[in-house]
């Protein structure tokens, strides 16, 4: 059993060949995503909303992703797998450390990811050179949504785009080794993309990147309520959750999605 890794990951990016990503809660859905051709599965906290019915990401636990991760594991041979660290489970560097070391020995995660800027780049220095891969995660921080008022879209002046994209770079240079770029606009995706050496996956970010994330209810169109304008319904055109999938991941590795209706 050999899984994706880091190296062929940085190769798609060179060779840009596009990273078709994921989220995914369990056993299941992991393996029909790797039947489909997903590179990526990311166990995201956004279980807590989709899962648990929860109006947030916040009150997930690192208990929860745990439990979630090692049934992704179970059900796959081959994806690449990244554990999201909770809400608070890195408020400093050696909950972090310990955190993370979970997610990766009890959780079979690969890498985790973590909410957050230039202020997170010592932590990304401690978990890496612990060899705990890390994945970066900037723009729309649904982790903050309290601070920032609302799920928007981030970057949109100059002043907050050039941030964005000092960050990123501290973050790559903190050994980072991919980076998701939530609801920002397209042109500063690119931007980002390609200042950085590291796989940049996009999330209502646009086109101009090397690769794509969905929330997994979102793109089958099971969340309830108004479904994210960066998402699309790919269920609705296809039929059956094996050819959505597969819909996704053609489209993805194409260009095809996201279209302009999906970017900002
Ligand atoms: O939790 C999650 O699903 C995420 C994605 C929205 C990228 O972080």
């Amino acid at each position: 059993m050999s899984r994706l890794n880091l190296t062929r990951l940085r190769q798609m990016k060179a060779e840009q060949n596009k990273i078709a990503m994921l989220t995914a809660y369990d056993a299941s859905f992991s393996h029909v995503l790797e039947q489909a051709g997903v590179d990526v599965i990311l166990v995201g906290d956004s279980l807590g909303m989709v899962i648990q019915g929860q109006e947030s990401t916040l009150p997930v636990t690192v208990d929860d992703i745990i439990y979630h991760c090692r049934n992704v594991v179970r059900g796959s041979e081959k994806v690449f797998v990244i554990a999201d660290m909770p809400f608070m489970s890195y408020a400093n560097e050696g909950q972090a450390i310990a955190n993370a070391a979970r997610l990766m020995a009890e959780g079979g995660a690969q890498m985790v990811k973590l909410e957050g800027g230039a202020v997170m780049a010592s932590t990304v220095e401690q978990l890496t050179a612990r060899g705990i891969p890390v994945c970066a995660h900037l723009g729309l921080l649904p982790q903050s949504v309290h601070r920032v008022g609302g799920y928007r879209v981030q970057g949109r002046d100059a002043e907050t785009a050039e941030q964005l994209i000092l960050d990123a770079i501290t973050l790559q240079d903190a050994g980072a080794d991919m980076l998701v770029l939530e609801c920002v606009p397209a042109v500063l995706t690119a931007k980002v993309t390609k200042a950085l050496t590291i796989p940049v996956i996009g999330i209502g970010a646009g086109s101009i990147c090397d690769g794509q994330v969905l929330v997994l209810y979102d793109m089958l169109g099971l969340t309830p309520g108004k479904r994210p304008r960066f998402s699309y319904d790919f269920l609705a055109d296809t039929g059956t959750i094996q050819s959505a999938i597969s819909k996704y991941v053609a489209d993805v590795k194409s260009g095809e999605f996201p279209t302009l209706e999906q970017q900002f």
